[in-house]
This record gives structure tokens, C-alpha cells and sequence, in this order.
């Protein structure tokens, strides 16, 4: 049976470090591969987790396993003329480093990037953490609909005898919240925002909007998202947590991990309503990403042959 990262699965630590690298002119395989396998000895000699994603293009360099159907992240753009959008900016590599001691997430990923320099640019980066008890900076709690631990495995991973068996496809961005018109919100149309109750609540409203959250990326088999009636489909495993920069500007960093990328670009056409043939999810006045990327987190398998 293939191996996952045990980084996807594992416990999150309070504190996150996300970086996204792309190839510079000249750069070596031979040494990527190196500093990787360095950098995957290091996070575990330091009790860390880390999950390296590949884009499209170095997988396919690496001799990574050829999956079904991974496409790069195009910006989504809102059918309904309100211009917003999800803009893509897809890197070649990320590395997510987790844990609980923020001084050796910083240690090893500024090791991992300083060894990479010549071969591999970092484009963007961002240091998050865990709110209180998982909650995103809007004070609603995030998590509440991820499936149970023991069903994470078959949501996120490529079953066995597929190609890229024990990998998943992950979507990771940052988004932008626009906390003060949220919290100009009165309380009930902040959940109808949502679909539910405010931390430290979490329950799902008696009557969930078309335009709420929840309507448009929990998905049922008979279409009535975010609905009860119908079960599930396609599920996803997310990981998000929130960020803050120094100069003020704060939201929530999405990474979500699924066996097939198709749910995640279903979720966010659905989210923005990109054919416009429904309505837009209402979080999107008032959150946008200003990045986003499509990674493969190959198998503990796989990534040792595409890193030999
Ligand atoms: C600003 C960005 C976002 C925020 C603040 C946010 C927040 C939330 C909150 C508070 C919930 C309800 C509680 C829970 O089940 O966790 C939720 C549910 C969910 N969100 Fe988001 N979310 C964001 C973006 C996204 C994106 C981009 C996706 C997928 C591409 C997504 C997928 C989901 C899923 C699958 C659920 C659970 C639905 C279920 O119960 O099955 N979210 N989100």
C-alpha cells in the first residue's frame, strides 16, 4: 500500500510556514533533488512536518507520477460582472512546514531556501498559525464540516493500483479578508455569510442561504449544496489557518487536499460563479485570495524515486 506525506495526515502544529518556489534559468535537478531529500531529513530529524507539492511542470521534470487530469491554477473570475476574482499564481514548488517551535519551522525553511538559491526563486511565503480553538479571523470556526479523521485518507488520497496511489492533489491560497466591513455585519447576516453560527458556535443555520458559504462548497449528490437531505460528494480535507502581516493586512490561508483535483476547482467555480448561471458565494465580498496554486503531494514512494 502506497504511504502519504505523513505531514498531510499528521496533527498540525500551532505554527505554519508556507513557501512557494519556481525554477531560475540554469537550475539543476540534480541539486533540487538533493536539498529536498535535505530538507525532508531535516523537518523529521526536528520533529516537524513538512509536505512538499510539486506544480505540473517540475513533476513531470522530477519523473513524478503522470496523474490524471492536474492542471495549473487559472484565475477564476466572477460571471456576474461584480469583478471579482481569484487570481492564480502558479509556482513549481511548495513547501509547508508545520509545527509547534516557530524558531526551527523558520531554521528549516531558510535552510531549504538558502541551499535552493541559483536553482529555485522563492515567489511568495507566508508564516500562519492556529486562532484559538481553529477558528479563521472573521471568529468562525473553521473545520467544523472536515470529515472525520478515519475518512480523511480515502477523501484526500489516489487509492492503491491508480497512478500516483498515496498522493493528493492540494489547492493552497491566501485570501484577503476585509475584516471591517465583516464586522460592521450584524451577527445574523455575518452567519447567513457562512451557512452557520458563530464561534463559539458551530452549528448549521434552521435555513442556509443560496448565497451563503456553505451553499456552495458542500456538495450534495442531488445538488442542493450546503442543503441536509442528500449525502455528501466529493469531499475535501482542509488544513487552513490564518495570517497577519505587519502592515495590516490579515485573512485566512486556504490549503485543502483532495484524491482528484476536479473538486477543487469545482468548489471555487461554484464559490464565484464563474458561468453565471447561479449565484456568487456572499464570503466573496468580503474575502478574496491575492494568490493560488495547484500542487500534487506525491507519495512517500514516489517521491523518493523522483528525488534518487
Ligand atoms: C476566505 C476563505 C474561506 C473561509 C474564511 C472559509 C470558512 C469556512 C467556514 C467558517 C466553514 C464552516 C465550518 C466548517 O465546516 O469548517 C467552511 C466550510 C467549508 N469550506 Fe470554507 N472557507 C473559505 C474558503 C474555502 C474554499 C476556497 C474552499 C474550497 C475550495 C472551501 C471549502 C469548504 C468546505 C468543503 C467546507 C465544509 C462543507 C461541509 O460541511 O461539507 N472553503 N468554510
Amino acid at each position: 500500500m502506497a504511504t502519504p506525506q505523513p505531514a498531510i495526515f499528521d496533527e498540525m502544529g500551532r505554527n505554519q510556514w508556507y513557501v512557494h518556489l519556481s525554477r531560475v534559468d540554469g537550475a539543476d535537478l540534480g541539486r533540487i533533488r538533493t536539498v529536498l531529500r535535505d530538507a525532508i531529513n531535516g523537518a523529521a530529524g526536528h520533529d516537524l512536518n513538512l509536505c512538499v507539492g510539486f506544480g505540473p511542470t517540475l513533476l513531470a521534470d522530477l519523473g513524478g507520477p503522470a496523474v490524471e487530469d492536474f492542471q495549473p491554477y487559472e484565475t477564476f473570475v466572477a460571471g456576474d460582472g461584480s469583478g471579482r476574482e481569484a487570481k492564480g499564481t502558479q509556482e513549481e514548488l511548495l513547501l509547508w512546514y508545520n509545527g509547534t517551535e516557530k524558531d526551527m519551522i523558520w531554521e528549516m525553511q531558510f535552510n531549504a531556501r538558502t541551499a535552493l538559491a541559483g536553482h529555485m526563486a522563492v515567489a511568495r511565503e507566508t508564516p500562519t498559525f492556529i486562532w484559538r480553538d481553529s477558528w479563521d479571523l472573521t471568529g468562525f470556526v473553521d473545520g467544523t464540516g472536515n470529515p472525520e479523521d478515519h475518512r480523511q485518507p480515502d477523501v484526500a488520497l489516489i487509492p492503491d493500483g491508480q497512478v500516483g496511489a498515496g498522493g493528493s492533489f492540494a489547492i493552497a491560497q491566501r485570501w484577503v479578508h476585509d475584516l471591517d466591513s465583516f464586522n460592521a455585519l450584524p451577527l445574523d447576516q455575518q452567519e447567513a455569510v457562512f451557512g452557520r453560527h458563530k464561534a463559539p458556535y458551530t452549528g448549521k443555520l434552521a435555513e442556509v442561504p443560496n448565497t451563503a458559504h456553505v451553499a456552495h462548497v458542500e456538495l450534495r449528490k442531488d445538488g442542493n449544496h450546503g442543503q441536509e437531505g442528500s449525502p455528501k460528494r466529493d469531499e475535501i480535507a482542509r488544513r487552513s489557518t490564518p495570517y497577519a502581516f505587519h502592515d495590516g493586512t490579515v485573512g485566512l490561508y486556504f490549503m485543502g487536499f483532495c484524491k482528484s483535483q476536479a473538486p477543487l476547482r469545482e468548489r471555487m467555480n461554484l464559490m464565484y460563479n464563474t458561468d453565471g448561471s447561479g449565484v456568487r458565494d456572499q464570503l466573496t465580498d468580503f474575502s478574496n485570495p491575492a494568490s493560488g496554486s495547484f500542487y500534487f503531494a506525491p507519495s512517500v514512494e514516489d517521491l523518493d524515486a523522483m528525488l534518487t
